[in-house]
């Protein structure tokens, strides 16, 4: 097991030291799956990873979660940023890239073949961000860290923070589907970005608390091969200041 955090003065350093561990895997072959995040933390990566001009045939595209009730299209749909911000970007084959399916009828049925998809395939490396609340994906607060893809209801902070890509909160959705804790935890290889003196708390929490679902960014402590990469607003919570790479804190027996 290896946890490394890493303080980068930039956003566009954060995004180069990102994409360098994803071209890195792609340039050995050993890339046959990335895990994408939506929001404002990957961005950088995405344009670092378009600028290096590689060549991606064969690789899958697995988004880690997606609105549920959005009318199709919606620019803010997670389908439509990957598609913006990644697929268009990357010029990625629209065939292999895949979203969780928040407008479909049968949700249960929907996460399910997403799930099934997901362990079929094994995702090599996962982009992940870090909500003020502690989730990755839409795991929130509570959620197990033994949870599959499903529908999730997202807190009230979730819905406030995400405001900012809609007209207001009344817009946002209150329900989304969700790669599970679990399902995050299959990849081979994550890459957790988090920006700004907001996610400081959650930062804290996730690194120097205790490993609970309480806040689901915890598992991060349990998986197997994980680069943190802050900036200084988001390191300054941190007690034991990280100066480059350094040891896990080992986890409390029951926590995995
Ligand atoms: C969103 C997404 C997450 C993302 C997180 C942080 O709600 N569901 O996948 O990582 O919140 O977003 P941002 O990077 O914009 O702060």
């Amino acid at each position: 097991m290896r946890l490394e955090v890493e303080v980068l003065a930039t956003s566009e350093e954060i995004g180069r030291r990102a994409a360098r561990v994803v071209l890195d895997e792609l340039g050995a072959g050993r890339l046959r799956t990335l895990g994408v995040a939506t929001g404002s933390s990957p961005e950088q990566v995405y344009a670092a990873l378009a600028a290096a001009g590689a060549r991606w045939d064969g690789v899958e595209v697995f988004a880690l979660d997606e609105y549920v009730g959005l009318p199709p299209g919606h620019p803010q749909s997670y389908a439509a940023v990957v598609d913006r911000e990644v697929r268009g970007p990357l010029g990625l084959d629209p065939a292999r890239v895949h979203v969780p399916d928040g407008g479909a009828r049968d949700l249960d049925a929907a996460c399910a073949a997403y799930e099934r998809a997901l362990e079929q395939r094994g995702v090599d490396v996962q982009l992940l961000g870090i909500g003020a609340t502690g989730h990755i994906g839409f795991n929130e607060p509570g959620s197990p860290f033994s949870s599959r893809t499903r529908v999730v209801e997202l807190t009230e902070r979730t819905v406030a923070d995400n405001a900012r890509f809609f007209d207001g909160p009344e817009d946002v959705p209150r329900r989304a589907v969700t790669q599970g804790v679990a399902t995050i935890a299959r990849a081979r290889r994550h890459v957790l970005i988090a920006q700004g003196e907001a996610k400081a708390d959650a930062v804290r929490a996730a690194l120097e608390g205790e490993v609970s679902p309480d806040c689901p960014a915890s598992a991060l402590r349990t998986f197997d091969d994980v680069l943190v990469l802050l900036d200084p607003a988001a390191a300054s919570g941190l007690t034991e200041r990280p100066a480059g790479p350094r040891r896990p804190r080992p986890v409390p027996a029951g926590a995995r």
